[in-house]
């Protein structure tokens, strides 16, 4: 018997700059002439994206002699899906795209976890440049190199780490956002607020009309916190082992009522919801003791605080054990101590909590 070993142990950097601005369009085809990361370009987005920004993205890598093509799907959640990605790669093989390309995500969410997922897939791997376009996605999405797609079971149940070599945050692109996405970034950004940015918290609670009004100062100011935090939880845990958990409070009833709406009330509400119910938790475990701050903050922005009428607190305690942070279907919860501060149990971010107190918040929640 003989045995070779392939030593494979290495070091890498994948470091990578959030770039925040508006009307970048065109700064980001310059950068990318510099750049040379290929020598075509797929420029990746979804059916409405592509008819507000596509074409200028497109344009503007011309105007510096950059190749590039633009691929689209339907948009919408119910496209994220290995079919589509298959679909898409299929068409960039067939227009003569191959390993020496760059994909660009330009879109939401749903376009950055897809394009990402093709990006780390394509001929194994091309370089892969963010251009989120929804709050959600620059807020959250298009950072920490999470990429995937859903599957029949659930969402994101498909998926790499896959980093991108930079991220444009472009706040011009967010004047056309319908009020309800917006909305739902601003779940998110609230959720920062609450898990590490007390100062945050406080601007959000004074600006949330103008931000609501998509004034351009203040989505400029959220966008900078919302790097800096999401930025600083993802370097300190890359592969989700321990603090990137925190990302997590209001998602781990979120995701139950997402999943008992049949997926018809959107993430950001559901979010908003769960905040609440986990606040209440945390009032009782951590002495938590701004729930009332939260729902003032939370109803203000237009996003509801309450569990629907009709779904019963077993059923969301069924659903909750099958979250991803559950151990032996027992779910665990990630909560605040106050605004800013997240609990942190031996090192492990989320811990198990009786099934009493579950439920007691979850009735206060109605
Ligand atoms: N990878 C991660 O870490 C991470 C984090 C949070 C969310 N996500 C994923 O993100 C997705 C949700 O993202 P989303 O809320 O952006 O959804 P989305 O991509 O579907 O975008 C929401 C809607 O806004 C439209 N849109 C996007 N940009 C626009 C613009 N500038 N002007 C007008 N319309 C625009 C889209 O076409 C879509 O109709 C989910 O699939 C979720 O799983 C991933
Ligand atoms: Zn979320």
């Amino acid at each position: 018997m003989k045995q070779q070993r392939i030593n494979l142990e290495r070091k890498i950097d994948d470091s990578y700059d959030l770039v925040i601005g508006t009307d970048l369009l065109l700064r980001i085809a310059e950068n990318l002439r510099q750049k040379q990361l290929g020598t075509k370009y797929a420029i990746i987005t979804d059916s409405n994206v592509r008819r507000l920004y596509a074409d200028k993205l497109s344009d503007a890598l011309n105007s510096e002699g950059l190749r590039n093509d633009i691929f689209y799907f339907r948009a919408g959640e119910r496209s994220k899906r290995l079919g589509t990605c298959e679909a898409l790669a299929d068409r960039m093989s067939a227009e003569g795209y191959g390993r020496d390309c760059a994909v660009i995500a330009l879109g939401g969410g749903v376009v950055t976890d897809m394009a990402g997922f093709i990006a780390s897939g394509f001929n194994r791997g091309v370089p892969l440049v963010m251009v989120p376009s929804s709050l959600v996605a620059q807020a959250d999405a298009s950072i920490g190199g999470k990429t995937g797609v859903d599957t029949e079971h659930g969402k994101n149940l498909f998926g790499t780490f896959y980093q991108p070599k930079k991220v444009w945050l472009d706040i011009a692109l967010l004047q056309t956002l319908p009020v309800e996405e917006i909305r739902n970034g601003l779940a998110e950004t609230i959720k920062h607020g609450v898990i590490a940015d007390k100062e945050l918290f406080e601007y959000l609670n004074s600006n949330i009309e103008g931000l609501l009004a998509k004034t351009e100062a203040d989505l400029l100011h959220i966008a900078e916190k919302n790097c800096v935090i999401k930025g600083n939880v993802v370097m300190a845990d890359p592969d989700e082992k321990g603090m990137r958990r925190i990302l997590n409070f209001g998602h781990t009833i979120g995701h139950a009522i997402e999943k008992l709406s049949g997926y018809k009330i959107s993430h950001g509400p559901c979010v908003s919801i769960g905040m609440m119910a986990e606040a209440r938790i945390a009032q009782k475990v951590t002495g938590f003791d701004s729930v009332r701050r939260l729902e003032e903050l939370l109803a203000k922005t237009g996003l509801p605080v309450k569990i629907p009428s009709g779904m019963c607190s077993e059923a969301i305690m069924e659903a909750v054990k099958l979250d991803k942070k559950s151990k032996d279907h027992r779910p665990r919860y990630c909560l605040p101590t106050r605004i800013g501060h997240m609990s942190e149990f031996k090192g492990e971010y989320a811990d198990y909590v009786n099934d009493k107190t579950v439920k007691k918040a979850l009735q206060a929640a109605r």
